[in-house]
């Protein structure tokens, strides 16, 4: 099959391509490189490079080869990113879904949006469903949720697709680790905690999440792909087993032998992001990997 894959480069991204060509695939990767690297795409994989807010780059991309599946990944994430440079997430995120929505739909095709448990913004209440409401805090306290809503409005884009007759699914992937992911200052937690000396540790650490292992995720987004199903439904690819962050830089400070400390809360951090796992039956999938088994593959 012929396959395109936006954000290629990146984490997940570049996950994908490589089970996708394993699996026999003729890939396309059009990625801008401002997050990704160029030697993490499969040499399998044709790539472009270039803008997903550009609709001359998409041509480029799709000269390439014609898809039949469109995996929309590229966006600008890194959760300090999402308050310093609100501007940019949400032209990226918003700008590049409306160009994927296009190109989808003038050729017909499949296509995977890739939104975040964030489009739910601050919800206390658990799990996060396919009927929770989104609940964002009064834009002037912080723009943190300049990510979180730009994910809520490409599922807009997407529901609004649907009616008018394209295949799109939508899926959520929770907290996903694994190599490859970025640490540093605009990284994910588990990278960061396996770099930094000492650990740190945002507010009082009381904060859960549900870690998924990387490579249950990317079967589950090829299934997504895959899988004969209505158009419309949104999948939650998250384990069930929920952590502090806490305990998560106590597990890793006693395996790195590192100190861990306390520093300033992320604005508008959210307490807790548990999946609603019903749709995922539809592709047979669950989070099959425990962080133990995660964190020795990447100690
Ligand atoms: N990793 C997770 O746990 C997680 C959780 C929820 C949602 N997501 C979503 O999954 C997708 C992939 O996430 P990831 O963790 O691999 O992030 P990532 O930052 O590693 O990958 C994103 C890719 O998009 C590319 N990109 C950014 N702006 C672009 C632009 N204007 N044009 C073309 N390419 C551009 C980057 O270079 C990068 O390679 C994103 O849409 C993200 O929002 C990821």
């Amino acid at each position: 099959m012929n396959i395109l894959v936006t954000g290629g480069a990146g984490f997940l991204g570049s996950h994908l391509v490589d089970s996708l060509v394993d699996r026999g695939h003729d890939v396309v990767v059009l990625d801008d490189l401002s997050r990704g690297e160029k030697s993490q795409i499969s040499t399998a994989a044709k790539f472009v490079q270039g803008d997903v807010r550009l609709l001359d780059d998409w041509e480029r991309a799709i000269s390439q080869h014609t898809p039949e599946v469109i995996h929309h990944l590229a966006a600008v994430n890194g959760t300090k990113r999402f308050h310093d440079e609100a501007d940019l997430v949400v032209d990226v995120n918003v700008n590049g879904t409306i160009n994927a929505i296009k190109i989808a739909k003038r050729l017909g095709v499949r296509l995977i949006f890739y939104s975040s448990p964030e489009a739910f913004g601050e919800q206390e209440n658990m799990p996060l469903s396919n009927s929770s409401p989104s609940v964002f805090p009064p834009a002037i306290e912080h723009q943190r949720h300049s990510y979180g809503a730009s994910k809520y409005l490409g599922e807009i884009l997407c529901q609004f697709a649907v009616r008018e007759g394209l295949d799109v699914r939508i899926v959520r992937p929770y907290n996903v680790y694994g190599t490859r992911l970025k640490g540093g200052k605009n990284g994910q937690v588990v990278s960061r905690m396996l770099e930094a000396n000492p650990i740190m540790v945002h507010g009082d650490g009381t904060q859960t999440r549900s870690l998924t292992w990387v490579a249950d995720v990317v079967e589950g987004m090829i299934r997504v792909g895959e899988y004969e199903l209505e158009s419309g439904i949104s999948f939650n690819l998250g384990s069930t087993d929920e952590i502090s962050m806490l305990e998560l830089a106590m597990i890793i400070s006693k395996r790195r032998s590192v100190e861990y400390k306390f520093c300033e809360p992320n604005h508008g951090d959210s307490r807790r992001r548990i999946p609603d796992v019903e749709t995922n039956s539809l592709i047979d999938w669950q989070a099959i990997t425990t962080l133990k088994e995660g964190l020795d593959q990447l100690l």
